[in-house]
């Protein structure tokens, strides 16, 4: 169903020039030199939507600045789902706000499983997931995607075998749409995994944060809605699809039968979002329909450009267009540039990108390029990266 809360406006993808980006000093524009154009951690070159930026400004002009509290992201999510994805069993009383969504998934991990239990992973995978494991302790169990990008049943269940092996209750953390590859996993892939999973009796813990950001002619479809998924947790924030990263606030989910584990959450962990942030997404979700759809315009375009302009350009590099995500995983093994081309882009190209090697097995010799950005810089980027052969 269309989410009809406004009309298309504007492409935001084209409203700030590089000038002005620079201006900005959060991770993606101050990590690197001046003269190196940054296309990679997963920052959009948009301004605020307009909804956000209004509802920001009013909660300063009323000093409502303190600790977040209520259940209005909550809300603000169960009407988005049911609009987006016509998804209507987001039950307010089974969600919790948390601080963001990696720090959400390491309290559903707490939930559901013992300190030290396995987590299964889809390999190449966005790399946090391997650092807020391992810090918390737990081994990582591999279960490679397939060479098109997709979740294969025998591997996973093989990784389930390995996990449930090593005793304990493993969790399976599903990267759903998947980053980096922008894989969205159909309705049937997804019911085949909640079967397997029961299965094992491995829990699964779904990471739905690029949810809202999906290709025309694609769906979502929410892992909580499919049978057999009844006994799982999901964490989905407005923070992508909005570029609302520093304003901290994300929501956990929980199907019928994880309710009382999602109870178990200690109430400290709700006091961590920032409130300005649960204000922020709550507008986002609430009146920031008609920008998102002006986005995801954009980023189509972008996604069609940036097939052309490899063709043109860069022809020896492959890159499966994502059907979600603004990041495109670009496979540059036939450049010969080594095991981490995005050193080589960046030593002689002057553009920043993401290395393929810390997304785990499957990463090297990749790059991933970020897409949220104006067709000029886009441009501006493959020609930098041909620069160097
Ligand atoms: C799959 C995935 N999960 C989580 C995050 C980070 O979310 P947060 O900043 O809310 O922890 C990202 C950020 O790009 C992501 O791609």
């Amino acid at each position: 169903m269309k989410d009809l809360t406004g009309t298309r406006g504007v492409n935001p993808l084209r409203q700030l020039s590089l000038e002005q980006l620079r201006q900005r000093t959060s991770m993606k524009w101050t990590t690197y030199q001046d003269d190196v154009l940054p296309l990679w951690v997963a920052e959009m070159d948009v301004p605020v939507a307009e909804p956000v930026a209004r509802a920001i400004h009013s909660a300063v002009e009323r000093g409502d600045t303190g600790y977040p509290a209520g259940t209005a992201y909550g809300e603000a999510f169960a009407d988005f789902a049911a609009r987006r994805w016509d998804w209507d069993d987001l039950a307010v009383e089974r969600t919790a706000i948390v601080p963001d969504v990696m720090l959400g998934i390491v309290e559903m991990l707490k939930l559901v499983s013992g300190h030290g239990d396995p987590v299964v992973v889809n390999c190449p995978v966005y790399p946090p997931f391997y650092q807020f494991i391992r810090n918390d302790g737990r081994p990582v169990v591999e279960a490679p995607l397939t060479e098109e990008g997709r979740i294969d049943l025998t591997t996973l269940e093989v990784a389930f075998q390995k996990a449930t092996g090593r005793g304990g209750r493993p969790v399976y953390l599903l990267c759903s749409p998947h980053n980096p590859t922008g894989t969205v996993h159909t309705a049937t892939e997804l019911t085949d995994v909640a079967e397997l999973a029961r299965r094992y009796a491995v829990r699964v813990v779904a990471d739905e944060i690029h949810a809202p950001i999906v290709a025309a002619g694609t769906s979502f479809v929410p892992y909580l809605s499919v049978p057999g998924a009844e006994n799982s947790l999901s964490v989905m924030s407005a923070s992508k699809a909005w570029n609302l990263a520093g304003l901290k606030a994300a929501l956990a989910i929980a199907g019928p039968e994880a309710a009382d584990d999602l109870a178990r959450l200690p109430e400290e962990v709700s006091h961590g979002p920032s409130h300005l942030g649960v204000i922020a997404h709550t507008a986002a979700l609430r009146e920031g329909g008609a920008w998102l759809d002006s986005l995801l315009a954009g980023l189509d375009e972008n996604r069609h450009l940036l097939g052309d302009l490899l063709s043109t350009h860069l022809p020896a590099v492959r890159c499966r267009p994502g059907q979600a995500t603004y990041l495109a995983w670009l496979d540059c093994r036939k450049l010969a540039l080594g095991d981490d081309p995005a050193a080589v882009f960046l030593e002689r190209g002057r553009i920043a990108l993401n290395s393929g090697m810390a997304f785990g097995p499957g990463g090297a010799g990749f790059v991933r390029m970020n897409l949220a950005t104006s067709p000029e810089i886009l441009a501006e980027g493959v020609r930098r990266m041909a620069s160097v052969l």
